[in-house]
This record gives structure tokens, sequence and C-alpha cells, in this order.
């Protein structure tokens, strides 16, 4: 087994929150939750970048002949719904839960100011970040590479439906091969759908790791964070 992570950024994309063509389950969020408050409870801290496309993502053809940045602007506004919706299930499970948005609405949630995320984790809050980086043409996993950097993540936890990273479409192709071990370099040049490429080199560049693995078997998050090597892990060795 390798090196547990103390602390790691969880991207979870927006059609984990729903089921049955509703862009929000509650009892879906409640079991992702669940999973969150294990891995709390055993010490590991935990920020969240949540993405939107359960709702609207800027980059979709659902959104073509619109201006790019004002799309980017929906989807930055999706991603804090997913947010919220998501804090309101983690605390309903008796986690303290900070949601902390790029864009200023301060109604609502917190501003995202990193020193204030750290000392939120150092407290083992849970910490979602929304709204992306507040700024267009940046998708959420650039900015879960990014703000897994700015509070010094020991990984990036890439949450899917699938087992993690493999070959061809595992949806489409029965015999398709499941990679372990991959470098980032191999993944840029490859086009493989880990993350996007402003994603992939930021984690390149700056040597972090990232892991892609299955979100759906209770514990999965728990036994990534313990370091079992379960999924692709995509690193630079
Ligand atoms: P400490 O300073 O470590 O005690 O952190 P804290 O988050 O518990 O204290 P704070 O007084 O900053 O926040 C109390 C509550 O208000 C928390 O639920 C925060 O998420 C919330 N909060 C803080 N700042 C804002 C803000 O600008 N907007 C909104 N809507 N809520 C905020």
């Amino acid at each position: 087994m390798a090196e547990p992570y103390a602390r790691v950024l969880l991207k979870l994309s927006g059609e984990m929150f729903g089921s049955e063509g509703a862009a929000i389950t509650p009892d879906v969020v409640g079991s992702i939750a669940n999973q969150l408050a294990e891995v709390v409870d055993s010490g590991h801290e935990v920020g969240i970048v949540v993405g939107g496309g359960n709702i609207f993502r800027g980059a979709s053809p659902r959104a073509a002949g619109m201006d790019r940045s004002s799309a980017d602007h929906m989807g930055m506004l999706a991603t804090v719904i997913n947010a919220l919706a998501l804090q309101d299930a983690c605390e309903k499970v008796g986690l303290d839960t900070r949601v902390m948005s790029a864009v200023h609405m301060s109604e609502i949630c917190e501003p995202y100011i990193r020193r204030r995320a750290v000392r939120h984790l150092e407290k083992k809050r849970l910490v979602i970040f929304a709204a992306g980086l507040g700024a267009p043409y940046f998708s959420t996993d650039t900015a879960a590479a990014q703000r897994a950097l700015e509070i010094e993540a020991d990984a990036v936890l890439k949450a899917t439906k699938v087992d993690g990273v493999y070959d061809v479409d595992p949806e489409k192709e029965a015999d398709a091969t499941l990679y372990k071990d991959l470098d980032h370099h191999t993944v840029l040049n490859q086009g493989l759908r880990v993350m996007d490429a402003t994603a992939i080199s930021l984690c390149m560049d700056n040597n972090l790791p990232i892991i892609v693995f299955n979100l759906n078997p209770v514990g999965n998050i728990l036994k990534v964070v313990q370091g079992e090597h379960i999924g692709t892990f995509v690193h630079t060795p």
C-alpha cells in the first residue's frame, strides 16, 4: 500500500449529483456526503471542486451560438447550486462544511480566500470550491488542479463513473483495458481523456499526482486517501 494522503482535492462532476433525469437528487448527494464523512472522520483534509454539467456547461453543444464567456458564467453559477446541495448534505451528516466561491456572492457563501481555505482545512472542515476559477474559458478540471496547488494538496482525486482511465471507452468497448499507472506526458500526448489539457499541464508542471477512480463503490474515496492503489495513478516518475 502507498503512503496515505493527508490533504486532497476531490473533483466531483455535476453529473454525479443526479439520477433518472433529475439534476440533483438529495439521496444521491447524501450518499456522497456519507463517504466524505468517513474520510474527514479518519483525519484527512478534503477540498472539493464541483462541476456544473448536470445543470449547464459553457463548453457544450447546448450552449452553441452563445457567447462563450456568457455561457461559462452560467456554468459557474451552476457549480454554486451544486456546491450548496453538497454543503446541505454534508451538514446533514454532521460535517463542518464551508462553501467558498471564486465569484463574490456574499449573501450565499464565503468568498474564496486561499489562506482562509487552508485554515478551514486545518480545522478539519470540508471546503467546497464553487464557481470554478471565476474566469471563462477555464474548466472546473483546471479549477481543481489550480485549487489543489494553492491549498498544497498531496493529490487531485478525479471521481468518475468508471474504474479509471482506459485505452478505449469502456462504456462502448467490452475489451477496454484499464491503465493502472500513467505519466502526465502520456496522458497529454495520447489525448487520454483524464482531465483537459490545461489541467493536466498544470499538474505535470508542478509534479502533482492525479488519481482517477470510480466514486460509486461505497468507501472508494477512503481507500484512495489511505493509499490503496485503485483506479489509475497519473504522475511523473
Ligand atoms: P473561524 O474563523 O475559523 O471560526 O471560521 P468560521 O467559518 O466558523 O467563522 P466565520 O465567522 O468566518 O463564519 C461563520 C459562518 O458564516 C460560516 O458558516 C461561514 O461559512 C459563514 N460565512 C463567513 N463569511 C461569509 C460570507 O462572506 N458570506 C456568507 N454567506 N457566509 C459567510
